[in-house]
């Protein structure tokens, strides 16, 4: 049996902790989604389409393992996804306690609503404080945010200036 997992998550950009979850869940399942999904409870950076290309770029740029897809969904329940491409899996990084308290009750109501299991990897601790958020808040004030971005994202976000 194919075991196929799926990284969900806003990826509002793609940042240097977030491939290292991914290259490390792609070497434990046979197929891996990294699928981005709208987060209603955060105010967007960038377009979904944008953040499905960066994650493209910075997957194959890192020459991460083929057995990655990227995808987007925004028409229901994560867990409806899963069931769509057969996975029963959830891979998520968690970088501290408060990730902990943030991912626990969502890995219950999709192990709930699906019997979908969330596996949870640790990063590694290099990446321990880079988040999107920041990286948003510092590339929105000017600074520079290569230390903590793929080089697509560090250059689209200089290109932009968003
Ligand atoms: O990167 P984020 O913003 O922390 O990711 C959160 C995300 C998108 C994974 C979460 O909001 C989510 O799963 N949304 C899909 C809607 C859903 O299925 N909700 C019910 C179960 S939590």
């Amino acid at each position: 049996m194919r075991r196929i997992a799926v990284v969900p998550g806003s990826f509002d950009p793609v940042t240097l902790g977030h491939l290292d979850v991914i290259d490390r869940a792609a070497g434990l399942f046979d197929e891996l989604h990294v699928l981005v999904v709208h987060n209603p409870d955060k105010s967007a950076l960038l377009p979904i389409s944008q953040r499905v290309s960066l994650l493209e770029q910075a997957i194959r740029e890192a020459g991460l393992p083929t057995n990655i897809v990227v995808a987007s969904w925004s028409m229901g329940l994560l867990v409806d996804y899963c069931m769509d491409v057969g996975a029963s899996v959830l891979v998520k990084g968690i970088r501290s306690q408060v990730d902990v308290a943030y991912e626990t009750p969502m890995a219950i109501v999709n192990r709930n609503l699906a019997a979908v299991e969330t596996v949870f990897l640790l990063p590694d601790p290099a990446n321990a404080h880079v988040s999107s958020s920041l990286v948003r808040q510092v590339a929105g004030l000017g600074g520079d945010v290569s230390p903590y971005v793929p080089r697509a994202v560090a250059e689209y976000l200089e290109r932009s200036r968003v």
